[in-house]
């Protein structure tokens, strides 16, 4: 375990076990559709290519990238769009795959962007979902696992832009940001 790691959420084993039954369940729902996967950077991308091995039917892959507008501490519910999809969504059964779920304002402006781009279908599959963290209603399908409102690092997720390769997610250590 790294040395800033306080404890483990969720262990390797733990997270391949998501992967596949998220898998499973994708295959299933989304048998002879050819769904677009959107990968949102970068927090989605570990848990993407490990989700995606378990998807066993035809699916496409392409990726976006937002950022908040961040006016002080809250966030204003508005994003700008870094990297933009590559592929139309127009007639598309969209999967939208998320490292973690919190207060929804990044998802909830993805969503009517995919919508008003005439998507046909589009669900959410994230890792990990923060439901108390929760400021619009907003809901995803398929959840790996719900965790309370700590705060996380690892398999893509960061501190300042770090942590995001460590194979499981972990809790930082108090000390780590309070430096
Ligand atoms: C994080 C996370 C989600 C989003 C969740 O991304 O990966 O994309 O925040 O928060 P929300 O539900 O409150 O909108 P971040 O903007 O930190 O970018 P990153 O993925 O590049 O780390
Ligand atoms: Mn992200
Ligand atoms: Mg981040």
């Amino acid at each position: 375990m790294h040395n800033d790691i306080g404890s483990i959420v969720l262990t390797e084993e733990q997270i391949e076990a998501a992967c596949a039954r998220l898998g499973k369940q994708l295959t299933e729902d989304y048998n002879g559709k050819l769904p677009l996967c959107v990968g949102i950077l970068k927090g989605s991308v570990l848990f993407m290519t490990d989700l995606i091995k378990h998807i066993d039917t035809h699916v496409e892959i392409d990726f976006m990238d937002v950022s908040s507008y961040h006016g002080g501490t809250e966030s204003t519910g508005e994003v700008k769009i870094l990297k933009d999809l590559g592929t139309s969504v127009e007639d598309r059964d969209v999967i939208i795959i998320e490292d973690i779920l919190e207060t929804g304002t990044t998802l909830n402006s993805i969503i009517d962007l995919l919508k008003y781009r005439k998507a046909n279908s589009i669900e959410i599959v994230t890792l990990l979902d923060k439901p108390s963290r929760r400021k619009v209603d907003i809901e995803a399908k398929y959840v790996g696992e719900k965790i309370p409102d700590d705060f996380v690092v690892g398999y893509g997720l960061d501190y300042q832009e770090k942590y995001r390769n460590l194979p499981y997610i972990g809790l930082l250590k108090e000390e780590v940001y309070m430096k």
